[in-house]
């Protein structure tokens, strides 16, 4: 079976957000008409025409919609708390289905089991907390296999721009178990995307993709998942969904203190390139290597506020563009994640930097203090990991030579997301022994100053 790109049909039917849009034979979308990112999706099915998670659908919206597929015959709901946005449809005499709920979902729709969220609060803008809480059945996708080679319409985990989904720094569950929730969806074996929140498309997300140098060349038609296409449907599900799996697309917020110190309100998202690697705030990234989106840097403020106040420790992470496409900004997310929860933010700055040369490895990960040593724990951290890398480089084939050694005598290759906490405990036990006294052993880092490391980006 070949697979076929969605492409929106029935150009005769008046397009707006909030219209219903024939986006392949059977299926109907359209997007909140007050506003937000929320998109709703109709199936005309032999049970009738089903919604699922739909936004509200304006009376003239309804009767073009209905006049096409018939009445609305069924809600099915992705969380059980979106109850709200069935009650208009219920109070017209459709049947709702939520998860939790004994009974067949209508219309040969089948269940796709996201794994159990975590303890944190999962967050969506507009949607608030996600399953897991106070006993709520966990949140579903859904499968509908006779559209778009299976269509995989997602719930508020997976919030998408333009063609990219987006990992929200902060709001979505930490990166090991988004790399989870990926997982179970691409067990699906998706042909085609239909999220419940697609925002239409952003440049700035588009060059935070892992192959963002190569957009819109036939290199990247070639390798990449598309970056272009119609907002109510994203074509090539898997190839977008194993490409979120190893480069997720972060996004981040200005930290809280700082929003105010710029424009007022809510901080806007920014992907991550276009976020200072400190405050969140936007400002103008650096460089990009290895044909992969911007490397972050500070902002002309925290470059500053650094220079007269170093951080005690620097996580560098290689962010070029083939690390990037193994997960080395999931690894940076992580990383700053983990500092914050450990109250570290302000200690410790996580640093993208530069091409290492040693691409095959990566992501890389090396630690510095302001002195330009190693600390312990990131020894610790690095040395209890380095059998792994030889065995890498064995089953791969590749000869760990010279070059690779003074990396790997400094950074810590093959880390993933799920390392960091381990990592900044090291680093926080490492922080209490200088506090104790600066007695705790650092190992020297070769031939590095205080501030600069192979690679480390220009001015960060
Ligand atoms: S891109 Fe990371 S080592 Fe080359």
């Amino acid at each position: 079976m070949t697979r076929r790109e969605a492409r929106p049909e029935g150009r005769d039917i008046p397009a707006g957000p909030g219209t219903p849009v024939e986006v392949l034979p059977g299926v109907w979308r359209w997007a909140d008409p007050n506003g937000g990112d929320r998109c709703g999706t109709a199936l005309a099915t032999p049970d009738g025409l089903v919604l699922v998670d739909p936004p509200a659908l304006e009376d003239g919206a309804r009767r073009l919609l209905e006049g096409a597929a018939g009445p609305v015959r069924h809600v099915a709901l992705t969380r059980a708390r979106l109850i709200s946005l069935a009650q208009p449809f219920g109070d017209s005499g459709a049947a709702v289905w939520t998860p939790g709920v004994p009974g067949p979902l209508p219309g040969g729709l089948a269940v796709c089991q996201l794994p159990a969220g975590p303890t944190e609060r999962w967050h969506v803008a507009g949607a608030g907390a996600a399953g897991g809480q106070d006993g709520e059945p966990e949140e579903v996708a859904l499968f509908w296999a006779p559209a778009g080679d299976g269509l995989l319409i997602t719930g508020d985990c997976l919030p998408v721009v333009g063609q990219t989904p987006v990992y929200r720094e902060g709001e979505a569950p930490p990166p090991a178990a988004y790399a989870d929730l990926i997982r179970a969806l691409l067990a699906m074996d998706p042909g085609t995307l239909a999220p419940a929140h697609q925002a239409p498309p952003a440049p700035e997300v588009v060059q935070a993709t892992g192959y963002a140098a190569h957009v819109g060349t036939s290199f990247h038609r070639r390798r990449a998942a598309p970056v272009e296409g119609p907002r109510f449907l994203i074509p090539q599900a898997t190839r977008v969904l194993e490409e979120t799996l190893l480069g997720p697309v972060v996004l981040r917020r200005a930290v809280p203190g700082e929003a105010s110190r710029g424009a007022e309100g809510e901080a806007p998202w920014l992907a991550d390139p276009f976020a200072c690697i400190r405050c969140g705030r936007a400002t103008t990234p650096a460089v990009r290597t290895c044909g992969g989106p911007l490397i972050p840097r500070l902002c002309p403020d925290c470059r500053g506020v650094r220079r007269t106040q170093p951080p005690a420790l620097r996580v560098m992470a290689c962010a070029g563009g083939c690390c990037t496409r193994v997960g080395a900004r999931a690894v940076l997310s992580a990383v700053r994640q983990a500092a914050a929860a450990e109250g570290l933010r302000e200690s410790i700055d996580v640093v993208p930097v530069s091409c290492l040369g040693e691409c095959g490895i990566g992501p890389l990960v090396g630690v510095a203090t302001a002195g330009g040593e190693e600390p312990a724990g990131a020894a610790a951290f690095r040395v209890a990991r380095r059998t792994r890398v030889e065995q890498f480089a064995e089953t791969e084939d590749e000869e760990l030579d010279a070059d690779s050694e003074r990396v790997l005598d400094r950074f810590t290759a093959l880390v993933q997301p799920g390392e960091a906490p381990e990592l900044v405990e090291r680093l926080a036990a490492s922080l209490r022994g200088q506090g104790a006294g600066g007695t705790e052993p650092a190992a020297p880092a070769p031939g590095k100053g205080p501030s600069r490391a192979p690679g480390l980006a220009p001015d960060s």
